[in-house]
């Protein structure tokens, strides 16, 4: 769905959905040349990476395989606190191969910590991030973001895969969530 279905519930529109096609592509045009040569595994965490996932890896003009977790933190509110349980591992051994892990959003980076030394411990030959979206505090984490899409400010986003209680995931673009809707 567009912008017009949800009008009231955005403040704002923060990428159009040509801007995220757009910068996806030269995503995958930049992990093209990086990785040439190499078997590629992408790894989407469910469920806000799917639009990511989905998109990113039509734009390669080669073969990737695509895998999928899903995970759940515990946080309180909307903050995770970086504890993790699998909910869904991966059907792939990752031992000897180069994975890329596709992220739509990383906040605190405390999910992602967590997984990047859970799949360093399978003996994989490499584990890099693919995120669309980083927020400022993910900035001073330890584990290094490989491809960063957009850097965005401290705020809460929804659309392309991003929802809030389960909504606006189906959203083409990525919007800032007005206050009223959540308060
Ligand atoms: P982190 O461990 O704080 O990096 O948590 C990242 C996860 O929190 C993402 O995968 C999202 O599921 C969720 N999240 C963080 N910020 C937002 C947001 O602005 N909108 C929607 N979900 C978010």
């Amino acid at each position: 769905m567009d912008e017009s279905h949800v009008e009231g519930d955005l403040v704002d529109i923060l990428y159009s959905e040509k801007q995220i096609q757009d910068r996806l592509a030269e995503l995958a045009q930049q992990i093209e040349t990086d990785y040439e040569g190499r078997e590629l595994l992408l790894v989407g965490v469910l469920k806000g990476a799917v639009m990511v996932m989905a998109d990113l890896a039509r734009q390669f003009n080669r073969h990737v395989e695509m895998d999928w977790m899903a995970i759940s933190s515990y946080g309180a509110g909307t903050k995770s606190s970086g504890v993790v349980r699998i909910l869904k591992d991966l059907d792939t051994d990752i031992n000897g191969r180069h994975v890329l892990v596709v992220e739509d959003i990383i906040d605190t980076g405390l999910t992602l910590s967590w997984l990047v030394s859970n799949l360093s411990s399978r003996g994989p030959a490499s584990v890099e991030i693919c995120t669309l979206l980083r927020k400022p505090e993910a900035q001073q984490m330890t584990v290094d973001v490989k491809y960063v899409g957009y850097d965005i400010p401290d705020e809460f986003v929804v659309g392309y895969g991003l929802d809030f209680n389960e909504r606006y995931r189906n959203l083409r673009s990525i919007g800032t969530l007005a206050p009223h809707v959540y308060s």
